[in-house]
């Protein structure tokens, strides 16, 4: 039987906004630092996002956005966060490492335990929490090591992937988790940006995926961000829309092309908070 949507939970997010979003330096293939970039269209796009989720009833905090770091709008990047507890970012290129600090800062000001990382890892853009499992991506950004250091922090087992192609250089790029009920795991990824073993391991843990076309893919619509019924996906991704509304979920098409010069689309924009079960935080 297909799977069907499991209905919404509330979720906490964590935003930055784009104030001074340019594309100054290249370090993924969508980015050309000769292309103009209007700020302002960025941070109108953001505004709307941010929107939708207070709109579905969702919580949106904000980070301070700091000058020089036009890439700190990619705040799923900035960590990772499993039962309250945060795991710092460690990024590759030096153009973005002061971003680490500043995400954990943010959140030890306000109580939280951070683990600062001894390994390379890009928060959530390649480590996604789905029901007990975290998917990991490697190969362009996040190392293998952190995987491991992930696995021994969270004691969750964590399920390493290889991604093959450049334009999907982070795993939330090539996946998008639509369930993380730990009853009813649910995700859509495309298969081209996998190694051929991690293609079977995807295929074995999720025999019911929802696989995505290239035209989804190239419009950057499994950067979605999903609640459990609701998904904000980008308007060009109409298989991907289509195939999860089949499933019962409610599809939002939101447009974030500005932030698509610098390669990242609703999901990397958004960081989620995973309190500790329990907490009211
Ligand atoms: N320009 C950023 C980079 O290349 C984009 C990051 C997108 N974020 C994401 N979660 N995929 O690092």
């Amino acid at each position: 039987m297909t799977p069907t949507a499991p209905g919404r939970t509330d979720r906490r997010y964590l935003m930055c906004e784009p104030v001074h979003y340019t594309v100054s330096y290249e370090i993924n293939p969508w980015m050309d630092k000769t292309r103009y970039t209007d700020a302002d269209l960025a941070v109108r796009q953001w505004r709307t996002l941010r929107d939708v989720y207070l709109d579905l009833g969702h919580t949106v905090e904000t980070i301070d956005p700091i000058p020089g770091l036009p890439d700190m709008v990619y705040a799923a990047n900035g960590a990772t966060v499993l039962d309250g507890v945060v795991y710092s970012a460690r990024f590759r290129y030096a153009e973005r490492q002061p971003e680490g600090p500043a995400y954990q800062k943010w959140f030890a000001d306000r109580g939280y335990v951070t683990h600062t990382a001894a390994e390379t890892n890009e928060g959530e853009g390649d480590l996604l929490v789905v029901g007990n499992l975290v998917l990991a991506g490697t190969g362009f950004r996040t190392d293998r090591a952190a995987h491991a250091e992930l696995q021994e922090l969270f004691g969750r087992p964590v399920i390493s992937l290889d991604l093959v192609s450049p334009h999907y250089y982070h795993l939330d790029t090539a996946l998008a988790v639509l369930s993380s009920d730990p009853a009813d795991p649910q995700i859509a990824y495309y298969p081209p940006a996998f190694s051929a073993g991690s293609r079977a391991v995807l295929r074995q843990l999720f025999p019911d995926a929802v696989e995505a076309t290239e035209r989804d893919a190239v419009a950057l619509g499994l950067n979605a961000v999903s609640d459990g019924l609701n998904v904000v996906v980008a308007p060009g991704a109409v298989d991907l829309a289509a195939a999860i509304a089949a499933r019962g979920y409610n599809p939002i098409p939101v447009d974030t092309s500005e932030l698509l010069k610098g390669g990242g689309g609703a999901k990397c924009c958004t960081l989620e908070i995973r309190p500790a079960s329990g907490s009211g935080r």
